[in-house]
């Protein structure tokens, strides 16, 4: 899961019901992992595996039966940021606020941690009947964020408050209560990752061991803060999430000319692919043959993309990697002039535990203008600093732009 944060997506038997898996599509969208529970009569108007499908995770149903885990809504408990209700039914309101624990989704929102926003969806005069009222009053006093629902035409025709608020809406609301940016709306970023492969002969080929988990962190963080992003990739070692837009490529050679297409229409391309540098100079038409002796590869260069975008470069802001074994404050430099580029972040891969196939690196970020150091961090936090990075520099060209005026 390369989500940086997990809600829980508790969905109750109302006809706003039928909306609950285009939830779930926006919230992965945006970055945030979605796990479903739903209550019996929420299975009257979507099927499970219609949430199952878009999000991509087993769902929790009413019966523990269902589960292969009976202490699930205990071990649970504990691994959401936040729960959202929504719809949330008049019945399922009346057994929040009696502390009623009948099902699993009832039960398990008793022992979570996290903060719960419940959006009542029903009928304008069920929402407006005094107990409705006062269940509500009751959750909002236990802490509770009770989104309230729209005014408008609802399922049963009649007119006035009711209606689930529009899903945009409730994406943003969640994105707030997690605490996530969203700062790069509007701004396309093109991210490679992975290796790429270079083929010797039909079965052969050259390549390295990165992992591509970096680059898939960096490609979800920039969605989650609201980037349109296309990740370009080699081989990896992750499956990518079908909610990341993505071209995969096998050779150096395929990677740079979709990189070179997707460029000028893009504001940032991250290189945290592993191109390979070398290719075979040919590559045999059938499988090569053992023979006695050693035996010589010719190889020849193959283009570097980071360095060709660095020439081309006009609005973008180019970021690359460096897997360095010594001096990574000066090799950065180097190849920060070397390539033309905006942020080189340094990568020690002589380090043990950190850096290739590893959820963790460290890394040393060399700009035109500062050198820091991250320290050992998750890849997914890594990513956050780098696009943290990339919003500075944007608004530094910006700055320059308009004579520090702005
Ligand atoms: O020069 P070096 O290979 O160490 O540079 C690494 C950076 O350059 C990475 O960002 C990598 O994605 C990129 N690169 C490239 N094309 C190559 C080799 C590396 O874009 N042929």
């Amino acid at each position: 899961m390369n989500s940086v944060k997990n809600v829980l997506l508790g969905v109750t038997g109302g006809i706003a019901a039928y909306r609950a898996p285009e939830l779930v599509r926006l919230l992965r969208k945006s970055g945030i992992g979605v796990r479903v529970a739903m209550t019996k009569n929420a299975e009257l108007f979507v099927t499970p595996m219609t949430l199952e499908t878009v999000s991509e995770r087993k769902v929790w149903r009413a019966g523990w039966q269902e589960q292969e885990n009976p202490l699930i809504h205990l071990t649970e408990s504990n691994d959401y940021d936040l729960a959202l209700i929504a719809p949330a039914t008049a019945n399922f309101i009346g057994k929040l606020a009696g502390g009623i624990a009948d099902d699993l989704l009832s039960t398990l929102v008793l022992a979570l941690a996290c903060p719960v926003y419940v959006a009542p969806a029903m009928n304008p005069r069920m929402y407006s009947n005094r107990a409705v009222v006062d269940n509500l009053d009751i959750l909002k006093k236990r802490g509770f964020i009770v989104i309230p629902p729209e005014d408008g035409e609802t399922a049963c025709g009649e007119v006035g408050e009711g209606r689930l608020p529009q899903l945009p809406k409730l994406v943003e609301i969640v994105r707030h209560g997690l605490g996530l940016k969203s700062d790069l709306e509007g701004v396309k970023i093109v991210v490679t990752a992975g290796r790429t492969e270079e083929p010797l002969d039909p079965v052969r080929y050259l390549s390295n061991r990165s992992s591509g988990k970096m680059g898939l962190a960096i490609a979800a963080a920039a969605q989650g803060r609201g980037a349109e992003v296309i990740l370009i990739h080699g081989i990896m070692s992750k499956r990518i999430p079908e909610n990341i837009k993505s071209m995969p490529v096998r050779t150096a050679r395929e990677m740079y000319s979709a990189v070179s297409n997707a460029f000028a229409g893009c504001d940032a391309l991250v290189m945290t692919a592993a191109v390979a540098d070398y290719r075979p100079a040919e590559i045999a038409p059938n499988k090569i043959k053992k023979k006695e002796g050693r035996r010589t590869i010719e190889l020849t260069e193959n283009p570097d993309i980071l360095a060709s975008m660095g020439q081309k470069k006009t609005k973008q802001i180019v970021i690359g990697f460096a897997a360095e074994t010594e001096n990574a404050v000066n090799n950065g430099r180097k190849k920060l002039l070397e390539k033309n580029a905006d942020l080189i972040c340094v990568n020690d891969v002589s380090r043990l535990n950190i850096g290739f196939d590893s959820d963790f690196n460290e890394l040393t970020f060399v700009t035109k203008q500062s050198v820091r150091q991250s320290g050992k961090l998750a890849k997914r936090i890594l990513a956050e600093k780098v696009l943290d990075i990339f919003v500075e520099l944007t608004s530094e060209v910006k700055r320059t732009a308009t004579g520090g005026n702005e």
